[in-house]
């Protein structure tokens, strides 16, 4: 039975703008096939560039992150894909042999945990938020935000919650969330992307209080208070990316986010 602990109003309004924002960018499909062939091919043609990046960042973390912990557990891990939406990652983790689960405030049928139906392999999906975890103290492997943690309204609560059910040496794994050098640029690009969605949308997508952005100085100061010790690892996204913060340097624009994976171990309790 899904647990709750946001503020009911503000989880409703959050969900029913979110699904209009992703409906109108085109996600999902009626087709099996488009699931099944994510992140590598987006048969739908409608988010191509952006699932572009995200498969670089998902093979780069196959290859370095989940292979290191492969290699030392020599076990199918029970991992947490918080944030999951249509649960293309649990998908590719299961075929790997491992025992992922699901776990999204999102039940659409398409772009939410209603779509794990679309996937060969039978997949575990629980509707629970990230602050409240349906799992016993110590009971996972490993836990990864893929493109998810900056929903979190407090990164503290959130990744507190994270600690309790991870083993003593799980691991936490932080995937495409942007990362700003100082935490105005992410202000800078908060009020900018509220203020797009306000003149496309009518309203701004702000119920939940999301953070939106991580930035140097917190990631720093979450390490200290929580007792993690992070290992960043950085995926090539070409050079047209590379360049964005040359592009927009002489634009005189903001600097843009950066993308990189960040795994974590926590250091004994609290
Ligand atoms: C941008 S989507 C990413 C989906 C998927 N991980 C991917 O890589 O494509 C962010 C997801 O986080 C979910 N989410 C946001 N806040 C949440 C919360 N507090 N608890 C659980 N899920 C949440 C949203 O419903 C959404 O499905």
């Amino acid at each position: 039975m899904p647990v709750t602990q946001m503020d009911a109003p503000a989880r409703r309004t959050f969900l029913a703008q979110y699904a209009i924002i992703r409906h109108a960018e085109g996600r999902g499909s009626n087709d099996p096939e488009y699931y099944r062939a994510l992140p590598w091919r987006d048969l739908s043609g409608k988010n191509s560039g952006q699932w572009a990046i995200r498969a670089r960042s998902y093979r780069h973390f196959e290859r370095t992150v989940l292979r290191d912990i492969e290699r030392t557990a020599r076990r199918p891990l029970r991992i947490l894909d918080l944030g999951a939406g249509n649960g293309w990652m649990t998908n590719q983790l299961r075929q790997r042999g491992h025992r992922p689960i699901a776990l999204d405030i999102f039940t659409d049928e398409r772009d939410g945990l209603g779509a794990l139906r679309h996937y060969v392999l039978p997949l575990n999906g629980i509707a629970a938020e990230f602050d409240v975890l349906p799992f016993r103290d110590g009971s996972l492997d490993v836990a990864i935000f893929n493109s998810s943690l900056h929903y979190s309204s407090d990164y503290r609560r959130t990744l507190l919650q994270v600690r309790r059910c991870l083993r003593p040496d799980g691991r936490l794994v932080i995937i495409d969330s942007p990362v700003y050098t100082a935490a105005e640029h992410g202000e800078r690009m908060r009020a900018e992307r509220r203020a797009q969605f306000e003149s496309t949308y009518g309203f701004r997508s702000d119920s939940l209080g999301s953070v939106e952005y991580l930035d140097e100085p917190a990631l720093a100061a979450i390490s200290i208070e929580l007792g993690i010790a992070w290992k960043r690892s950085y995926p090539w996204y070409g050079w047209r990316w590379a360049l964005r913060p040359w592009r927009a340097r002489f634009a005189g624009q903001r600097p843009p986010s950066r993308f990189f994976i960040l795994s974590g171990q926590f250091r004994g309790a609290p």
